[in-house]
């Protein structure tokens, strides 16, 4: 199992400590980027991820909560991420052009959704999106209550990625714990995105080992 902290639950004024425990006990980094308007909240920008990428030796995972993420696609390439998600409900019919325009410039693409956006939706992106991410929470703030039914829906994908034979990985984020870890393994999750729950345990890196062999 894959684990991905976001940084959105670290402690801002230490981040360089943080970037470096990430870097020694994780998988990859998820940066939240956040807009106000595609979501009720900002988290951090450009600058912050400029800074975090000169030190972070793990892959850098951008979350793209924002209206028109298409034209961020290109910063992110030139600050060192790796993987880049959107929301389905911000890209609309241009799903399948910002996955090729994110593959055009070396990057792994991924489709995001909210809990309330019918899973099906994502079907036809099987074989040509990377990695899809399954929202747990209502995208915009960390440390919510994680929604259980986030399980069946990747269950559902999970069978439909199968039958397809494609090897698209799932991410799942938002309230995600060691308690529902295993559902979300036995689910067929591949990348667990954890904030809250890495960055108040008293052991991080440690709690990072735990999400990794669960
Ligand atoms: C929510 C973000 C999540 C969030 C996860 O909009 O996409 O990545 O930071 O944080 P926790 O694990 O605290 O729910
Ligand atoms: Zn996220």
């Amino acid at each position: 199992m894959k684990v991905a902290p976001s940084i959105l639950g670290a402690d801002f004024l230490h981040l360089e400590k943080d970037i470096n425990m990430v870097s020694s006990a994780a998988d990859w980094a998820h940066l939240d980027i956040m807009d106000g308007t595609f979501v009720p909240n900002i988290s951090f920008g450009f600058p912050v991820v400029e800074h975090i990428g000169r030190i972070c030796t793990v892959p850098m995972d951008a979350h793209l909560m924002v209206v028109h993420p298409e034209r961020w696609f290109e910063t992110l390439q030139k600050l060192g991420c790796s993987y880049v998600s959107f929301h389905l409900e911000a890209a609309g019919c241009k799903t399948g052009k910002y996955i090729k325009a994110i593959h055009k410039l070396g990057m792994k693409a991924g489709v995001a959704i909210d809990p309330d956006v019918p899973v099906e939706k994502l079907y036809k992106y099987i074989g040509k999106a990377d990695f899809f991410l399954i929202m747990s929470v209502f995208a915009g703030f960390g440390g919510q209550k994680f929604i259980y039914e986030a399980v069946d829906r990747i269950i559902a994908l999970r069978e439909q990625i199968k039958k397809k034979g494609a090897s698209t990985l799932i991410e799942v984020d938002g309230g995600v714990n060691t308690q529902n870890a295993v559902a979300l393994k036995d689910a067929g999750a591949d990348v667990l995105v954890a904030g809250s729950a890495v960055f108040k345990a008293e052991d991080p890196a440690a709690y990072i080992k735990e999400l990794q062999s669960i």
